[in-house]
């Protein structure tokens, strides 16, 4: 495969971020809800106003895998303990999203995102890395076996517009913990 460029998001990608997520969303769990519900959810999360605002958080990182100028996958991270407040036990971060176009799964790209937000981590100090994945997303839970996360054994409710689903917390301590 080409050389994958990977770069940090700017406001002026909101449009093929929103699309992107869209798509990779959709084909990820079309099937797992009643399609009213998923149509809600994409409207809800990936709109263009909700994408440009993330994109204008400088805390909020977004970072891009492109090919020939086409993103094909991107991944999101934040210091954020909204969503699971055990987390601030440690300077915690979370890797909020990974995701990549159906084609290019197996291909090394996702490999690629993990890599630099393992090593922000690392060079920013943080002691522990998460991340929410549903329950039945085995391919998922697989990549993030491989890069040394194990289910915490907590989990939340993260439903799609009426459709109930469960997400499992996973999480890496990293070398500079000195706790558990
Ligand atoms: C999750 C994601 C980023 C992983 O990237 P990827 O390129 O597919 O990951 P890899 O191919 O390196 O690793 C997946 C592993 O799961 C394995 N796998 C595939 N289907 C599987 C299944 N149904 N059950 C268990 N393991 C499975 C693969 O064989 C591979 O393991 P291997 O490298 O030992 O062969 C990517 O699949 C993706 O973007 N998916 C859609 C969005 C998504 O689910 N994001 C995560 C939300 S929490």
């Amino acid at each position: 495969m080409e050389q994958i460029i990977i770069r940090r998001a700017t406001i002026a990608d909101a449009v093929k971020l929103s699309a992107i997520s869209i798509q990779t969303f959709y084909d990820t769990f079309v099937g797992t809800c009643k399609e009213e519900d998923m149509t809600v959810f994409l409207k809800e999360y990936f709109n263009l106003k909700q994408v440009q605002a993330e994109l204008s958080n400088e805390n909020d990182f977004y970072y891009l895998a492109e090919l020939n100028g086409r993103v094909v996958g991107y991944c999101r991270w934040m210091e954020d303990y909204t969503n699971f407040s055990l987390m601030k036990r440690w300077k915690s971060l979370e890797l909020k999203r990974i995701y990549v176009l159906k084609e290019y799964h197996g291909k090394g790209v996702a490999q690629q995102l993990m890599n630099l937000v393992i090593q922000y981590a690392q060079s920013n100090q943080y002691q522990v890395l998460w991340l929410g994945v549903w329950e039945n997303n085995h391919r998922a839970q697989k990549f993030y076996e491989k890069n040394l996360f194990v289910n915490s054994g907590h989990t939340h409710d993260f439903p799609i517009g009426a459709t109930p689903q469960t997400d499992c917390w996973y999480w890496r301590f990293l070398e500079t913990s000195s706790e558990k």
